[in-house]
């Protein structure tokens, strides 16, 4: 008989516990949802364009580009490069203003979707913004695939304008 008490205190000791439990697990629901995509960081990447010691790239996901080629998404893109005022720096249908052509093919920070992801989401030194804060990483894909379905003109000029 004297052993029931202790269980009956054991069991109740459990209950108390599990109640505080599920305290914890509801609480933890009525929490603010986690932040949203738009601050998280992509992990570190590599690229083509990197130069390795070696020839043995640094440890890095290799980035995908999860719409590439949806023609739905660059018509959306180009929306966004508007709505993001890109077309202030680059001009309409990004063909170059105070800041560069984005639609001739010709990159200084390398064409491929994890560079151009790169150069939006982080921004480039010369004046070019992070967007990456701003609109998230599918934001700044739709800008890649919208900028990527861009077809270079027929006749590029091969000299920059300079002084004569
Ligand atoms: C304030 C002006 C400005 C705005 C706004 C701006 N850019 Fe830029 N962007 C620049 C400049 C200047 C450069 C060149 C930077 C350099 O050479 O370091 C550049 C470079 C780039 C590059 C790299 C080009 C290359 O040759 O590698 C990409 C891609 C780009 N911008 C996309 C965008 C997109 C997309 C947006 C809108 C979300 C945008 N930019 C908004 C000024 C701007």
């Amino acid at each position: 008989m004297r052993a029931l008490p202790v269980n009956r205190r054991t069991s109740l000791t459990l209950t108390a516990g599990a109640v505080l439990l599920l305290a914890a697990v509801l609480g933890g629901c009525a929490k603010p949802a986690a932040a949203p995509a738009a601050a998280a960081t992509p992990p570190a990447i590599t690229y083509e364009a990197h130069v390795s010691a070696d020839g043995r790239p640094a440890p890095g996901a290799t980035l995908h580009n999860p719409h590439e080629g949806d023609r739905a998404v660059a018509a959306n893109g180009a929306q966004l490069f508007t709505a993001m005022n890109c077309d202030g720096c680059h001009g309409p249908d990004a063909s170059g203003f105070v800041g560069p052509n984005l639609g001739d093919g010709r990159w200084r920070y390398g064409g491929a979707d994890s560079e151009v992801f790169m150069s939006i989401y982080y921004g480039r030194p010369k004046g070019m913004p992070a967007f990456g804060g701003a609109i998230g990483e599918d934001g700044v894909w739709t800008l890649v695939t919208y900028l990527r379905s861009l077809k270079a003109p027929d006749n590029l000029p091969t000299q920059t304008f300079g002084k004569p």
